[in-house]
């Protein structure tokens, strides 16, 4: 949005046609929707692409041979929370209701001022600069809702699921804030908890009464939903496209941050073939006899070419005279 620099409002890009917000939550142009190498924009004006077309490098062509792979903001958004801005990145509910030895509630903030405990809210991480973790993402998502049976899952439970792979040309690589955390649920029901959380001493507000129990149960009758009178905490992680903040050009992600063999920012996405990081198996032990034949062929070639332009030759010389 740069006010030194274009100094964009929000809706120069996110259009609003009859009251409806353009952005993934209303109408989101699908990333492979806007292809064409427009001049402007094409009045949609949402994507990167809108305005830049898809081959928007003139210097570095191979960078545009990522875009039907790699989504602009994976590399033209290296870290978030940048400029001192922090970010909150873990919620633990599980210990909330800590009291001092006073029977006082604990607030504690870090260096920077970051809230990390509270009594009525538990642990809390911070974090600035980070960089993002990357995912396939075809622009849709799925959500665990109010009400929902918790799945069968491995790992943390997703609050909401991308959608995407290699294999689905509508996706893109694309970088991602994880929100991770635990929140209190119902193990027999297998249910998030809609806790009543602000109120009166002795309404079994949470916030005032440090009940998980009834707060849950007065919750989840409002909320109309069963409640076994269990409470306990679940890991969980939800995932938050990253597309604001774009760096300047001289700070895009570099080459080597993505083909690297250790420790890439594509690490965890295995499922493809990426040059400079992966290696081939086959192609290693195979290497050196491969390139020994790869030799061979070479010189029979050559051979071949030799004899071959030699008959033309020939060739050439007979059709001339006849
Ligand atoms: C340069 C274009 C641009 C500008 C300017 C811009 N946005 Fe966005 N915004 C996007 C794009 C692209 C997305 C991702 C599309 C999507 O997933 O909805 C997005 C996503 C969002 C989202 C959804 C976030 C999420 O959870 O995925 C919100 C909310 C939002 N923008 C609000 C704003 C606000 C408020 C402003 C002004 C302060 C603003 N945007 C300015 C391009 C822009
Ligand atoms: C509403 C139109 C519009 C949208 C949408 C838009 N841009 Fe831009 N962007 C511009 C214009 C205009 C410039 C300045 C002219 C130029 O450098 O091409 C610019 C400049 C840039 C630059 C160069 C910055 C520099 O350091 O000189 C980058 C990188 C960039 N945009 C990336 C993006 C990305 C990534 C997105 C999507 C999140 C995006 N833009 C969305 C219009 C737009
Ligand atoms: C694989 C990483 C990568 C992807 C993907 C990528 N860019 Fe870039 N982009 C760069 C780098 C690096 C530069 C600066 C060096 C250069 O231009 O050669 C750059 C430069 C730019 C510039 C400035 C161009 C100029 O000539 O000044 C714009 C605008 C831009 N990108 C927009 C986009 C948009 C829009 C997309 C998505 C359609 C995108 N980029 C996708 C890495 C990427
Ligand atoms: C954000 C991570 C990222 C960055 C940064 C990046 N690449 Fe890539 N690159 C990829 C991915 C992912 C693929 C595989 C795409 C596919 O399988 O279609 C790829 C494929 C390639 C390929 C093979 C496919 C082709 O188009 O020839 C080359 C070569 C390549 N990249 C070179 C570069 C160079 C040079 C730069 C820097 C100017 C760069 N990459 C920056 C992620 C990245």
């Amino acid at each position: 949005m740069d006010m030194k620099g274009l100094n964009y409002s929000c809706t120069t890009c996110h259009v609003t046609k009859a009251h409806k917000i353009s952005g993934r939550y209303y109408s989101r142009p699908a990333p492979g929707r806007h292809q064409l190498a427009l001049p402007a924009d094409d009045g949609e004006r949402l994507a990167c692409e809108s305005c830049h077309s898809r081959r928007p490098h003139k210097k570095t062509d191979i960078l545009n041979h990522h875009t039907d792979r790699v989504a602009c903001q994976s590399c033209h958004i290296p870290r978030y929370a940048r400029g001192g801005i922090f970010t909150k990145m873990w919620w633990d509910w599980s210990t909330a209701g800590k009291l001092t030895e006073a029977g006082k509630a604990i607030v504690k903030n870090d260096k920077s001022g970051n809230l990390i405990y509270h009594t009525k809210k538990g642990d809390m991480g911070w974090a600035e600069n980070v960089v993002p973790e990357y995912f396939w993402y075809n622009g849709s998502m799925s959500y665990l809702q109010e009400g929902d049976r918790i799945p069968a899952h491995d790992g943390p439970l997703e609050l909401n699921s991308l959608q995407g792979n290699y294999a689905d040309p509508g996706a893109r690589i694309f970088p991602f804030k994880v929100m991770r955390g635990k929140q209190p649920y119902d193990p027999v029901e297998r249910m998030l908890l809609v806790p009543y959380l602000f109120g009166k001493k002795g309404t079994g507000a949470y916030w005032a009464d440090a009940d998980w129990v009834k707060a849950a149960a007065i919750g989840m009758r409002e909320a109309g939903l069963p409640f076994s009178g269990k409470v306990d905490f679940i890991r969980t992680d939800m995932y938050w496209p990253i597309t604001h903040m774009v760096a300047p050009k001289e700070s895009s992600v570099e080459c080597a941050e993505c083909h690297r063999r250790d420790n890439g920012r594509l690490a965890k996405l295995t499922s493809f073939y990426l040059p400079g990081r992966d290696r081939w198996q086959l192609l290693d032990s195979l290497g050196w006899g491969l390139l020994g034949l790869t030799f061979l062929v070479l010189l029979l070639h050559a051979g071949l070419r030799l004899t071959s332009s030699s008959r033309r030759k020939n060739g050439n010389v007979q059709g001339g005279k006849s």
